[in-house]
């Protein structure tokens, strides 16, 4: 059949509250044009994020029944690690509250002023909390990650050689070299499993600990199922194992490929380092058997574990991105290809070419995408990452727009009115001026910035 439909029935159902253009022009005017000010009742489709927005199954719901919430020593925690330890084989596996939680503790221990820390791209909560211990961040993916319209296949692959003489020019100050799979912050890009296996080689070479940000591994394991040579007729479960083989520990957000609204770990070999962060972890999450969260959400994840690998789950899910990417790219609308795995990113800097990056054609985009069908999606681009330290303002790399789509949450007449709405836009975008920023708050400015729309013919 060519129809790829979604896998499940529906058993429960949350109502979406309809609104009009008008109504919604109104509640942004209120909400200062920010979408994260928007309250989540006035969205229809709600693509800011597939972290923690994914819809748990029946045998998910009967496991949080199931959860034992004995401070120590809980089986909902043998239940947690015996499903982290059949896909991942590390000896340690502490559980976190969420992924920056254990990102937290690692680099309170590896982190502070003078390290530097190599990963293909690191996510924003990876660096902040790389940052926030005095250490620096690099980004070391290859030159073609860079590029939207690049087609090659497996665009999160970290630069080897700049990687190589990465480790021989900062020898001692490396910790650890990190690889997040797939590259949420170069638009859901995979890395393939001979790219994983040389970054391993490369970090034991230079005798440093390798550690995976495994938040989407699973479709991370399926474009290697579906691309690399030789990987396709191998079991996810068999590629994913393959993947962690060689690393020395992971962190992880169980909201994205884990089917869980909360949720993380953090994963070692080392036994050293382990007990240290079981130590930290006591005094900021809890007790090692718990770590932050209930009883309950770990037998959720440990039910999430089994159902993500499933083969029918993973061709619908990155099928719906595809095929979302397929008709914008018939529409003339420009994306960063091929679609990742978890969102379709949208580079508004080129369709919306004549509003210049600092009247913030991202987030011009993103509130005419909920202006015109009640859509909220996420600004990744000037107002992001535009503003620095010492006060100046530059555009960014690029001006996306992420569409992130939340795990067995929408269908496909979902998925049709998404291309409509970028429709109705496409006929009106070259009215779509662009905005100022009215307020910013010293750091991280695009959670809570007030805008103002500029009018046509208006500077940024
Ligand atoms: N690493 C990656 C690659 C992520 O995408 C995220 C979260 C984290 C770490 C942190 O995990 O949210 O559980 O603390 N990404 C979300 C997103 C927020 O919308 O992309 P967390």
């Amino acid at each position: 059949m060519k129809t790829i439909i979604e896998p499940f029935r529906i058993k429960s159902v949350e109502p979406i509250r309809m609104t009009t253009r008008a109504e919604r022009q109104r509640l942004l005017k209120a909400a200062d044009y920010n979408l994260f000010s928007l309250a989540s009742d006035d969205v229809l489709i709600d693509l800011l994020t597939d972290s923690g927005t994914s819809a748990m199954s029946a045998r998910q719901w009967g496991a949080v029944m199931q959860g034992d919430e004995s401070y120590a020593g809980s089986p909902s925690f043998t239940r947690f690690e015996k499903a982290v330890r059949n896909l991942m084989p590390f000896r340690f596996i502490i559980p976190t509250h969420q992924g920056r939680a254990a990102e937290a503790i690692l680099f309170h221990l590896l982190g502070g002023k003078g390290r530097v820390i190599p990963s293909n791209t690191h996510f924003d909560t990876t660096r902040g909390n790389i940052e926030g211990s005095g250490a620096e961040a690099h980004d070391l993916v290859i030159e073609e990650g860079k590029d939207p319209a690049n087609l090659h296949p497996f665009k999160g692959n970290m630069d080897l050689e700049r990687l190589a003489s990465f480790l021989a020019e900062h020898g001692d100050a490396v910790p650890c070299v990190m690889l997040t799979v797939t590259n949420n912050a170069g638009g859901g890009q995979p890395v393939s499993l001979e790219n994983i296996r040389a970054v391993a080689a490369l970090a034991k070479r230079f005798g440093k600990p390798f550690i995976i940000d495994g938040c989407r591994f699973a479709e991370n394991a399926w474009f290697i199922k579906k691309r690399e040579k030789g990987q396709e007729g191998r079991s996810i479960v068999e590629i994913v194992r393959d993947m962690f083989r060689d690393a020395d520990g992971m962190t992880m957000s169980a909201k994205k490929d884990a089917f869980a609204n909360i949720g993380g770990w953090l994963a070692l070999n080392d036994p050293d380092l382990a007990e240290k962060a079981r130590t930290r972890l006591i005094q900021t999450e809890g007790f090692p058997t718990y770590g932050g969260l209930a009883g309950r959400d770990l037998d959720a994840i440990a039910v999430g574990l089994e159902e993500i690998v499933d083969e029918d789950y993973l061709a619908y899910r990155i099928r719906t991105n595809e095929y979302i990417g397929e008709r914008l790219i018939a529409l003339g609308v420009p994306i960063v290809q091929p679609t990742g795995g978890h969102a379709v990113f949208i580079d508004a800097r080129r369709w919306l070419a004549h509003v210049p990056p600092l009247a913030y054609p991202g987030h011009a985009l993103a509130v005419a995408l909920y202006e015109h069908g009640g859509i909220r999606s996420c600004e990744i681009g000037t107002v992001m990452f535009g503003r620095h330290p010492d006060g100046s303002e530059s555009p960014a790399p690029m001006d996306l727009v992420r569409l992130a789509m939340p795990r067995r949450v929408y269908t496909q007449s979902h998925a049709d009115y998404i291309v409509e709405t970028f429709e109705e836009v496409a006929r009106e975008k070259d009215s779509l001026a662009g905005f100022r920023i009215a307020w910013e708050p010293p750091m991280m400015r695009h959670f809570t910035a007030k805008f103002a729309p500029l009018s046509r013919g208006a500077k940024g």
